[in-house]
């Protein structure tokens, strides 16, 4: 292993992984870990776990686990807290979501039974489809989140942890513009937390306890409200790292994927439609058209970036991009995607691409936020704070300064996840090409 940055905390010590919302994809991604600890099944997936990275050059070249490389946390040290509407703890919760077979879940049953929700922070028009019982209730926004830091301050004290990150695995709310006078500054945004101001969502609350605490806060839901910039105000004043937002799991992983080899070949592009079939409760959420446009917005804005329509007119000029996700109760987690993709070759004949995607949302989803826990970790001990750009791998529409772009070619974004890692870790920048820098 390669000698640790001096600056770079020891990850010695239990790490809280706090997630609101203990659904499918948060307890698929608990039920994996507690597997994977008792080596019952392998962590596919997930770069922190399986991947490596390329060190050294010529014949001193390397390719090192990266858990090696990089002081991340041990998953024997995590333990996990939740917050949901249903009082369901995570062995019932995972059942009802049926993304993970009873035999496998009840191998682990005990553990997913000490995970037990706190009550949510909660309000219907926020989450149209959802009505349930087990939500906090105070005088205002403010106490709500005062009550979310209770929460939090109490667990890790009962579980003696030495740091911890947030992650929001709850639905997805309407949409929501940022409010000047309510969003804005961080005084005002308090100021509307005091005085109940309705344009403050469910989610900026726990973002707000976790920052205000210290503790790193990831979205990965489409939601706005780390967008907020009295949130990112905040972040930067007591120095903790954030990001979002909405995990790129699914069809916007092959779009971001495909669309770089087809750009990279000068392949044009007329249209690209997108539909999918979904029967879980992210599904019936995001059948509702407000949660649905967070959503649209989210998974609309990758292609642009990629295929540079104002640099490249004769390929993507006025192309047509079209998303829908249709709710559809049989299917339940095992969504089913098609893409057609009419692409443009020689002499401007057309051609078309069909991409059907029989996968599993939270399967996709789960390692995703076991890499964000862990990486998010290593940020925050290496006193990265604000947003983290590096790990745009993980999101379909990636936070990124005010005066930047986001970048969505995975490929682009795994050479930047890794070449922060080696910046951590003060080796050289791998900048060449060769089949060895794959790592
Ligand atoms: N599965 C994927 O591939 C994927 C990809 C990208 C984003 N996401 C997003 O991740 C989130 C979780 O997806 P899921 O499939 O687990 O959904 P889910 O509906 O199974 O789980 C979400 C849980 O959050 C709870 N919840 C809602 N509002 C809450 C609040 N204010 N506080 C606490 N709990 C709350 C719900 O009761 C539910 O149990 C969704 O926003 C989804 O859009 C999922």
């Amino acid at each position: 292993m390669t000698s640790t940055k001096a600056d770079i905390k020891s990850p010695e010590g239990k790490l809280g992984v706090l997630i609101p919302g203990l659904g499918a994809v948060s307890t698929t991604f608990i039920a994996g870990v507690f597997l994977i600890r008792k080596g019952l099944t392998a962590p596919i997936g997930s770069l922190t776990q399986l991947g490596k990275i390329m060190v050294g050059k010529g014949e001193n070249t390397k390719h090192v686990p990266i858990k090696d490389f990089v002081p991340l946390a041990n998953l024997k040290d995590l333990e996990f807290g939740a917050w949901d509407l249903f009082q369901d703890d995570a062995y019932d919760s995972a059942i009802n979501a049926g993304v993970l077979s009873r035999e496998q879940l009840d191998v682990i049953k005990d553990e997913l039974k000490s995970v037990k929700p706190w009550k949510a922070v909660f309000d219907r028009d926020y989450v149209k489809k959802l009505d349930g019982s087990w939500v906090k209730k105070a005088p205002s926004l403010w106490d709500l989140a005062q009550m979310v830091k209770e929460d939090i301050l109490t667990f890790k004290k009962e579980r003696n942890l030495d740091r911890m990150v947030m992650i929001w695995c709850a639905s997805t709310e309407i949409y929501q513009e940022t409010v000047p006078g309510v969003h804005d500054t961080l005084a005002n945004f308090e100021k509307a937390l005091k005085e109940n101001n309705k344009k403050i969502a469910p989610s900026m609350i726990y973002a707000y306890a976790a920052l205000d605490l210290g503790i790193p806060f990831m979205n990965g839901a489409p939601n706005h409200c780390l967008d907020a910039p009295a949130l990112r105000e905040l972040a930067e004043k007591n120095k903790v790292a954030m990001g979002g937002k909405d995990f790129k799991s699914g069809q916007t992983l092959m779009k971001t994927i495909l669309a770089p080899g087809f750009k990279a070949r000068m392949i044009g592009v007329n249209g690209w439609y997108s539909t999918n079939i979904l029967g879980n409760r992210d599904g019936e959420v995001l059948d509702d058209p407000e949660s649905f446009k967070t959503k649209e917005v989210s998974k609309l804005s990758v292609l642009d970036q990629i295929f540079q329509p104002h640099l490249y007119p004769e390929l993507y000029k006025d192309y047509t991009h079209v998303v829908r996700i249709n709710y559809y109760p049989p299917r339940g987690d095992n969504k089913e995607g098609w893409d057609n993709i009419d692409i443009v070759g020689w002499l401007g004949y057309p051609m078309q691409i069909k991409v059907n995607f029989l996968c599993r949302d939270s399967i996709l989803a789960a390692p995703i936020v076991l890499d964000l826990a862990l990486f998010t970790d290593l940020a925050q001990r290496a006193g990265m704070y604000g947003i983290q750009e590096w790990l745009s791998f993980y999101w379909k529409s990636p936070m990124h300064d005010f005066d930047k772009e986001p970048v969505h070619d995975l490929f682009v974004q795994l050479m930047k996840l890794k070449n922060t890692l080696r910046w951590l870790m003060d080796v050289p920048l791998v900048t060449y090409i060769g089949t060895e820098s794959y790592d």
